[in-house]
């Protein structure tokens, strides 16, 4: 029995799907009309109050992110794929129930840690690879995982026997030398690659006792990607597919991205599912899960001049809490705020770590800046946490999630002691 109170939550609930679906049509008819910043009207969709969230801090917002689990979880039942969560993307495991209601509760694991908190917090053994094992770690990873992937011959030879005896199925890392991926840093087919085996290194016939193969490729990349990645696997490896029971494409799936053709993507999946039917289809998208889903909200501590340069020092850095900024390199979105106009305030962001570049730019704002004011910069839930260092002593922002009872909830503070106890 529903009480009359969570049923008024569910309508709720519903509503707030509405409206944002409402909002989204209303955009792309009115942006047509009217140039709007994309920037200034995804505000609209935030019905966060950032008075009542700390700075520096990381929110999830709650409705967005069970948009895109509703999206994913339609996408698995359609095509018949397993779709489980790399947690190297987006590990915020206060939420992992919420995973669980969409059906959604199985994860890929990189590492000891990864594998042991999908067992401990998701409930479930991890489908695990990393790029080298080690001897002392592989007992206990293989306690929390059932799919165990391994990334050389070598390491397969290394562990297959323990793994066989625990009942794990598994595979290996194929490399297929073929990748749309441009970013150097993020391709894993790049001449001399260390991921992933060759096609030539296999010979004729896999290892006794490999059931599946991996291969990871994309990154953040649409169907017609994996769509052509596919056709060069079956290619190269197809000759392998008697002898396996599984194939894994790896992450980069964006299909939560605006535009992405996830019809595609389950018609693809299923008329591969028909050629090899005996084969089990997983995906491990990490980011598709968190896109769009959250922001970093920070404040303006100082502005500082130089050259004419002005730039607003935060309280929060790109090297320790945005490194994707620097790393990809991209300019985030920072909400009411514009690339670069002529005749409007404009400010670098400067971050509070000592490192000279440590700081991006430029971004054009309606009036000028001053001390205390919120930034906001967008979509900042994937890559983030799980990637933040301390450096520097910097405070870490804190995790909170805005509810979809429109509330705030502070999940997580950071302090000293959380600086002080990784250093000794
Ligand atoms: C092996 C593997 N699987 C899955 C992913 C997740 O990719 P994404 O977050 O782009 O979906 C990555 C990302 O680097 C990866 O290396």
């Amino acid at each position: 029995m529903h009480s009359i109170g969570s049923i008024k939550k569910h309508y709720k609930y519903l509503f707030y799907l509405c409206m944002h679906d409402f909002l989204e049509v209303f955009y792309k008819l009115v942006s047509k009309k009217i140039h709007i910043k994309k920037s200034l009207f995804k505000n609209i969709f935030l019905t966060m109050d950032y008075s009542k969230i700390p700075s520096p801090c990381y929110i999830l917002d709650e409705v967005a992110f069970r948009k895109n689990l509703e999206l994913i979880r339609n996408v698995k039942e359609k095509s018949g794929a397993e779709i489980i969560l790399a947690f190297k993307a987006f590990a915020l495991w206060k939420v992992f129930p919420i995973l669980k209601e969409y059906d959604l509760n199985h994860a890929a694991a990189s590492s000891l840690a990864e594998s042991k908190l999908a067992f401990e917090e998701m409930g479930n053994k991890a489908h695990t690879y990393s790029p080298a094992f080690t001897e002392k770690e592989f007992s206990e990873i293989s306690s929390y995982s059932n799919y165990i992937t391994f990334n050389s011959l070598r390491q397969f030879e290394q562990f297959h026997p323990q793994a066989a005896k625990k009942g794990i199925s598994c595979g290996l890392r194929i490399n297929p030398e073929y990748s749309q991926v441009e970013t150097a840093l993020y391709n894993p087919c790049s001449a001399g690659s260390r991921l992933g085996i060759t096609a030539d290194s296999l010979g004729d016939k896999l290892p006794e006792g490999v059931e599946g193969l991996h291969f990871h490729t994309l990154c953040e990349s649409t169907s017609y990607e994996l769509e052509k990645t596919l056709e060069v696997v079956i290619q190269k490896f197809g000759k392998f597919f008697p002898q396996i029971k599984w194939i894994n494409m790896g992450g980069g799936h964006l299909m939560t991205k605006k535009g992405y053709n996830t019809e595609h993507l389950i018609s693809l999946i299923r008329s591969f599912k028909s050629a090899y039917p005996h084969l089990e289809v997983i995906l491990e998208p990490g980011s598709a899960f968190a896109w769009q889903t959250g922001v970093l909200v920070s404040s303006v501590i100082d502005i500082v001049e130089n050259n004419g340069i002005k730039t607003a020092m935060l309280d929060v850095s790109f090297s320790c809490h945005m490194p994707d900024c620097l790393e990809m390199p991209y300019k985030p979105v920072i909400t009411n705020a514009c690339d670069e106009q002529a005749g409007k305030p404009t400010y670098r962001m400067g971050g509070n770590s000592c490192l000279a570049g440590d700081f991006m730019g430029n971004w054009s704002f309606d009036k000028e800046l001053k001390i205390g004011d919120r930034i906001i910069f967008e979509d900042m839930i994937h890559y983030t946490m799980v990637k933040t260092t301390m450096f520097n002593g910097v405070s870490h922002p804190a995790i909170g999630i805005w509810s979809k009872d429109n509330e705030f909830k502070l999940i997580r503070q950071f302090g000293y002691e959380d600086y002080k106890n990784r250093l000794s």
